[in-house]
């Protein structure tokens, strides 16, 4: 339901960094609050701006709109070619201290001068410091959380010393929480893991669980069939709200034609043509998402896998920022050309229409979060790679939880091998596996569509979130 016409128009403004895996989740939000009738901006660095305008997703830094939503850009006080991704806690460090002034003077002059009023500021876990700036100017703020709600449960545990977790003394544990399975040090994420070094994200997750009551609304990208357990876990706590699936509205059967993404890199549009050639359900899909950068020890098992798996292949490599010594995130020479007539190798996908080609048979993934939900809604099975933060956690769940793929296991150096990734492929592709992954992830998919319809589960929050914040206006 949009707000009746002739109400006083309802400001929401979205602030975030300008990573995939978190503008992604933003804006689908910010389209489905423009659905209901707000009026709705994103805010994230400069840089990002830059990013887009390089990716071509946008002409122009100024008075720019996608989907129906402003785009605003603030100062991380760095120049563009500072290396961001080298020095992350650095730079992580400093954009916490002058991200509040700075997003400070957005609202100064973007909404005081001109005399519009700001309803809400939405932020995401890793820019946690934005809900200084929304209490500064005495502007209620709500978190998006972009993982599932069980990462959500554990992190809020641990932050506040609620259960016990693994100690340097004590590393191999089980760990037994409320609403969740029984859970291992490997399927923890690694921020908790005592071997974790303390950086900048695990400090603002801290910094953010322990001061949660500063937020009026945690809203979550998942939804309550998903993750019942662990949400009802949290409702006695600090209760989150799921509002997902987050994805664009092609996957669930809605109109797209009014929703455009915001893309960091220029998706190559080719894969689309050369899934076109490819036999029903044959093609391995191949992506570890937008910041993990693969050793070349890993590089080569998957591309022997790949290569010995007889079937097509489509694998994103995406060029590392800056050329690595050892060889990370290189495709082992030769191997392209080698295998020219049975795969395609591209910088970066358009992986939501990937996903729900009827070409692609399986997916191995790193485990990110809008990936698996966007697998899901989908319907395809997945191979479990996870690497880092929630991802353990993420694997854990869609293997032993949700039941839609499996997840690989490392050798003794904490290496996949090319054996094991090989018998994975023919454990998701044959039968009778394979139909018992296609008719879980067909369910989940089922499940994620009616979440997000008229009346749904996660419809009804976005409404009951939308009518708090007409009202509290
Ligand atoms: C980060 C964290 O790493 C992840 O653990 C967390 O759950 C979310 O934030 P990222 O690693 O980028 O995200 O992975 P993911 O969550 O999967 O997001 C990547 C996004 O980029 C997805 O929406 C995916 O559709 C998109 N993508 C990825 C492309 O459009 N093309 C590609 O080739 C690869």
């Amino acid at each position: 339901m949009a707000l009746k016409e002739g109400k006083e128009e309802i400001h929401v403004l979205m602030v975030t960094l300008p990573a995939q895996g978190h503008i992604n989740p933003m804006l689908r939000l910010g389209k489905r609050l423009v659905d209901k009738g707000l009026d709705v901006t994103l805010a994230t660095t400069q840089f990002g701006g830059h990013r887009m305008l390089k990716a071509s997703t946008i002409s122009t830094i100024t008075d720019t709109f996608i989907s129906g939503i402003r785009l605003l850009f603030f100062p991380d006080g760095f120049s563009l070619d500072y290396d961001r991704h080298t020095n992350l806690d650095h730079y992580m460090e400093s954009l916490a201290k002058t991200g509040p002034a700075n997003v400070s003077n957005l609202i100064q002059e973007y909404y005081h001068d001109t005399r519009k009023k700001l309803s809400c500021i939405i932020s995401n876990p890793f820019v946690s410091w934005v809900v200084d700036a929304a209490l500064e100017n005495k502007i209620p703020c709500a978190m998006l959380w972009i993982q599932p709600c069980s990462l959500y449960a554990i992190y809020y545990r641990f932050y506040n010393k609620l259960n016990p977790f693994p100690t340097l003394t004590n590393p191999d544990m089980r760990i037994e929480l409320p609403g969740l399975p029984l859970l291992h040090t490997e399927d923890l994420p690694s921020f908790v893991l005592p071997s974790n070094p303390f950086g900048s994200f695990p400090r603002l997750l801290s910094d953010m669980f322990q001061n949660m009551k500063r937020y009026k609304w945690v809203l979550a990208n998942s939804f309550f069939e998903l993750e019942k357990e662990a949400i009802d876990s949290m409702a006695e706590l600090c209760p989150i709200r799921p509002i997902g699936p987050l994805v664009p509205p092609s996957l669930l059967g809605e109109d797209q034609s009014l929703y455009a993404g915001i893309e960091l890199w220029k998706p190559d549009e080719t894969s689309l043509e050369w899934l076109k050639n490819q036999p029903t359900a044959s093609v391995i899909y191949v992506s570890f998402g937008s910041l993990a950068v693969l050793s070349a020890k890993l590089m080569e098992a998957i591309a022997t896998a790949l290569k010995n798996a007889n079937h097509p292949f489509l694998w994103v490599v995406k060029p590392p920022e800056l050329p690595s010594a050892d060889g990370a995130g290189e495709l082992p020479l030769g191997f392209e050309e080698e295998t020219k007539n049975q795969g395609l190798i591209v910088p970066w996908s358009p992986q939501t229409k990937v996903l729900t080609h009827p070409s692609i048979a399986c997916f191995i993934t790193h485990c990110g979060w809008n990936s698996l939900l966007e697998t899901f809604v989908a319907g395809v099975p997945v191979i479990a790679y996870p690497q880092w933060s929630d991802q353990p956690t993420n694997a854990k769940l869609i293997v032993d939880v949700l039941k839609v793929g499996l997840r690989l296991k490392p050798g003794p150096e904490g290496v996949i091998s090319n054996e094991e990734l090989e018998k994975c492929i023919k454990q998701i592709l044959s039968w009778p596996e394979s139909e018992e992954f296609k008719k879980n992830a067909a369910k989940w998919k089922q499940a994620a569509r009616e979440a997000v319809a008229c009346g749904g589960s996660s419809d009804r929050n976005i409404q009951l979130f939308v009518d708090e914040i007409v009202g509290s206006s």
